[in-house]
């Protein structure tokens, strides 16, 4: 059996501040001891590759907080790293998400430098009212300034943009994307703000200071965002992410269609295939914590288990899941492993199904929560 390509993710937890409505795994510090963060991350890379040897590398995600606050000097010593263990495939991607703040847009040589190809920068607006809204550290013209270098710097570069801001206007956000997409690369992410628990905009939101756009006029942002960009040659590949055809997120297309990666640094999670079956692995999340003890917990994942996961990650994804794949884990055909769920969600036009794949449509991609709940239900409680 050939073995299956890897991708690795690798997690910077430190930001410069705290977004306010951002609940990932990042943390402000005032001092970081920059060497001993490299060695424990190198000593993570060196113990996971164990886990999984003899694969071909396909991409590299520096992911965070903010990973451009890294030492170049450390970003080259990890990708060096990954090099040592594994073969890498000829169109190696290494993706680094980057703020846009000017001291890190200084690095952006540097980075490339050191062997990133592929920049993400998290421009989140470029309306400076929503920038201070979003209480980024960063003003539109810096946020300008950081594309461009980009572009100087990468052939390959995204940047994310968050919308359904409250007060926002659907005549203001068509004419933010337009201005997005004249100085977009190839790939655009956009995200719909959402309100997540233990922010400061969850309590807010709950005090009544933040009025949220309602579902009916989300769903106009989203269907007029997916409409703007397919129209601009960057259709919707996965719910929030566009692409030119070709240019899609290697690494995140290997998370959504369930392939192997290794989940390196505190709170980084992987998927592995050892030779005792498919593993999920999982970090402590504090950065102290996982610094003091970095211990690696490995969990086996069920078929049952597997078969979900697949199921909620490729859905997301506007070539959903092939047919194949799913019968040959559940042991049964679609119609059978669903019952009448998927009928009812086809007809409903939130899901398609034909010779090759189950795929949800865009209305399914809108409200995928409920239509993986529903069709969910039905394996779990299989007719006899
Ligand atoms: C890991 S974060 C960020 C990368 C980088 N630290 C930055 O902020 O520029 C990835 C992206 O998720 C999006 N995001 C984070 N929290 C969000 C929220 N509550 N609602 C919508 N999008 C969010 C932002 O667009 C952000 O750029
Ligand atoms: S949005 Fe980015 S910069 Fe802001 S706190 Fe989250 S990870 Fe850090």
């Amino acid at each position: 059996m050939s073995l299956p390509p890897l991708a690795i993710y690798i997690h910077w937890p430190f930001c410069r501040s705290k977004c306010p409505y951002c609940d990932f795994n990042s943390h402000v510090r005032e001092r970081i001891d920059e060497g001993g963060w490299t060695r424990a991350l190198v000593a993570d890379l060196d113990h996971q590759a164990a886990l999984a040897p003899e694969r071909q590398v396909v991409s590299i995600f520096f992911g965070g907080g903010t990973p451009s606050l890294m030492p170049p000097e450390t970003v080259a010593a990890l990708i060096g790293r990954v090099k040592a263990h594994w073969p890498v495939a000829p169109g190696l991607e290494v993706t680094l998400e980057a703020n846009p703040n000017s001291a890190e847009a200084e690095r952006f040589a540097a980075f490339a430098e050191a062997g990133v190809n592929r920049l993400s920068l998290g421009v989140q607006s470029l309306d400076p009212a929503a920038l201070k809204f979003l209480g980024r550290a960063h003003g539109r013209d810096e946020a300008l300034a950081a594309i461009a270098l980009a572009r100087a710097h990468f052939r390959r570069y995204s940047f994310d943009l968050i919308y359904t801001r409250p007060g926002q206007s659907l005549g203001s956000w068509r004419e933010e994307l337009d201005e997005a997409l004249a100085l977009a690369g190839s790939h655009l992410s956009l995200y719909q703000l959402t309100i997540e628990s233990g922010t400061q905009f969850a309590t807010r939101a709950a005090r009544g200071e933040i009025d949220m756009p309602d579902d009916d006029l989300a769903a106009q942002f989203f269907e007029a965002t997916q409409d703007r960009l397919a129209a601009a040659g960057f259709p919707a590949y996965e719910i929030s992410n566009h692409a030119r055809p070709g240019a899609e997120c290697r690494h995140n297309l290997a998370y959504w269609r369930y392939e192997d990666y290794l989940g390196i640094g505190p709170g980084a999670h992987g998927r592995v295939t050892t030779a005792e079956g498919r593993v999920a692995t999982r970090h402590r999340r504090a950065p102290e914590a996982w610094l003091a003890a970095p211990v690696l917990e490995t969990t086996p994942i069920s078929p049952e288990t597997a078969l979900e996961e697949m199921l909620m990650m490729g859905q997301r994804l506007a070539e959903g899941v092939p047919r194949g794949r799913i019968e040959a884990m559940a042991g049964r055909d679609v119609e059978a492993l669903f019952g009448p769920a998927l009928p009812r969600l086809v007809e409903g036009g939130f899901l398609t199904l034909d010779e090759e794949r189950l795929s949800a449509t865009s209305e399914g991609r809108q409200r995928l929560n409920s239509v993986l709940a529903a069709l969910l239900a039905e394996i779990t409680s299989p007719a006899s």
